[in-house]
């Protein structure tokens, strides 16, 4: 156990010293891994654990996806600090139950702890608001829907969608997160039910066009109750007129959620805050952890102005549940799971570390190492079709354009060198570009230079 825990240790502080050194992306067929795990892992035999340790942790050092890598140019998947895989470790040695608050006081009033210091941040007043983990941003998409659908329609709860005289319908942009789609049918709304709207020059979302939506749906005798507006698209970073959209909502009487999954840590910054104005505003949102806030998934977090709605649409009560606590809540009647793990704990131990200062400069300097790779691409050539301040950038290049290379191929280029990450994607449904996001603290501005050079070469190459 002692050597198991002492080979834990080197292979944590190896990763970190090393990760740089290794190839962005894994090099295997699904056929290489299999073998493998089927010729040494029959588990007909134990293996001890300071053997199990590294054999475990040299698996996952040739054949992921390092998204730690400081040339990841990624999805929203962070680097995580030091405390954040700290913290995960020590959730998994003390694994206390969450869902009820006896059960585990120091964990229920840690998390507490934690979203009441980050609820002003997102414009809510923490005596007045409910917030809680969940295991990533679908999860608090599908509680913002769930709640929503009950705070409007309040037979729901009970006697499900086929009592409501008119059918639901929600509205979310075209360049929305598509687990939107899934939450339309796990609700039980139906996928039709979700209204993708479309959205303007700057891909954001095209209000006129969302006024027109609902009336032609009231007019056909749905029932809207809902806006989406995201703060930080996947694709590019966009953030939708989320004032418009308040003051939209109030008019038609119908409630916002934000997902704010991963833009929502730009709240924290006081010369970024200001691109989100109109989040205050808003019933309901998502703000992920585990995306700009650099902790490990999944670390999702949901927060909403309508506590009473939040406990109409998860409350329950189970004989062999404890007794609840006066003055504290369990979070199995305020949220979806029952079961919890302490997913609180890797984000408290990550704003612990940083600081509020540290937090400030680590979103800060992201922003800026995304307008420093604008501004080296425009140099090389490349041209800018995305429009954000946030560090998602989108481009292309007179020669993709040509198709010589297609955007496809020279992604697929780059990921087969593995000296850089980045991907492609369809911006509002029809223009495909090169996507690169700064998701790393330890991004520089050389591996900028570096990811840039790494294009160019790719696109002469191919
Ligand atoms: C804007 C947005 N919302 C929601 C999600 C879903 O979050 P998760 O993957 O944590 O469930 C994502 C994931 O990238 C996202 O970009």
């Amino acid at each position: 156990m002692k050597r198991g825990i002492r080979k834990l240790a080197r292979e944590i502080r190896n990763y970190f010293a090393g990760v740089e050194k290794l190839r962005v992306t894994p090099r295997v067929s699904p056929a290489e891994i299999r073998r493998h795990l089927e010729e040494r892992f029959d588990f007909r035999q134990p293996q001890p654990l300071e053997e199990l340790i590294p054999s475990a942790s040299s698996l996952l050092r040739a054949w992921t996806l390092h998204t730690a890598h400081p040339r990841y140019f990624g999805l929203f998947n962070p680097a995580v600090r030091p405390a954040g895989v700290a913290a995960d470790a020590l959730a998994a040695l003390y694994n206390p139950q969450m869902a009820a608050w006896s059960h585990s006081p120091i964990g229920n009033e840690l998390e507490r702890h934690t979203l009441r210091w980050l609820a002003p941040r997102f414009g809510l007043d923490p005596d007045a608001s409910a917030a809680h983990f969940t295991s990533g941003g679908a999860e608090a998409n599908l509680t913002g829907v769930l709640v929503a659908l009950t705070h409007a329609f309040p037979e729901y709860g009970e006697r499900g969608l086929r009592a409501l005289p008119a059918q639901p319908v929600f509205y979310v942009s075209e360049e929305a997160h598509h687990s939107f789609h899934k939450v339309a049918h796990l609700a039980g709304l139906g996928r039709e039910a979700l209204r993708t709207v479309p959205v303007d020059q700057e891909l954001k979302m095209d209000l006129g066009e969302l006024e027109r939506r609902i009336a032609a749906d009231r007019a056909a005798g749905q029932a809207p109750f809902l806006l989406v507006g995201t703060a930080g698209t996947t694709s590019a970073g966009i953030i939708d007129p989320l004032e418009a959209l308040a003051g939209l909502g109030d008019r038609e009487r119908l409630w916002l959620h934000v997902d704010a999954a991963w833009g929502g840590a730009a709240a924290l910054s006081p010369k970024l805050r200001v691109h989100l104005a109109g989040l205050e505003r808003a019933d309901s949102l998502t703000c992920d952890a585990h995306k700009w806030l650099a902790a490990p998934m999944g670390a999702g977090m949901f927060f909403c102005r309508h506590p009473e709605s939040v406990a109409r649409t998860f409350r329950v009560s189970a004989s062999y549940m404890p007794d609840p606590t006066r003055e504290t809540v369990d979070p199995y009647v305020t949220s979806i799971q029952w079961s919890r793990r302490f997913i609180g704990l890797k984000v408290f131990m990550t704003l612990a570390e940083l600081g509020e200062p540290g937090l400030i400069r680590m979103i800060e300097t992201q922003a800026e190492l995304g307008e420093l790779l604008r501004d080296r691409l425009r140099r090389a050539g490349w041209r800018i079709v995305n429009r954000t301040p946030l560090p998602v950038v989108c481009f292309s290049h007179p020669r993709l354009e040509e198709g010589k290379p297609s955007v496809r191929e020279l992604v697929e280029r780059a990921q087969e060198r593995g000296k850089v990450w980045v991907s492609e994607v369809l911006l509002g449904g029809r223009q495909s570009a090169v996507r690169a996001c700064i998701t790393n603290y330890r991004t520089q501005s050389a591996d900028v230079e570096a990811l840039v050079q790494e294009l160019d070469r790719c696109v002469s190459e191919c």
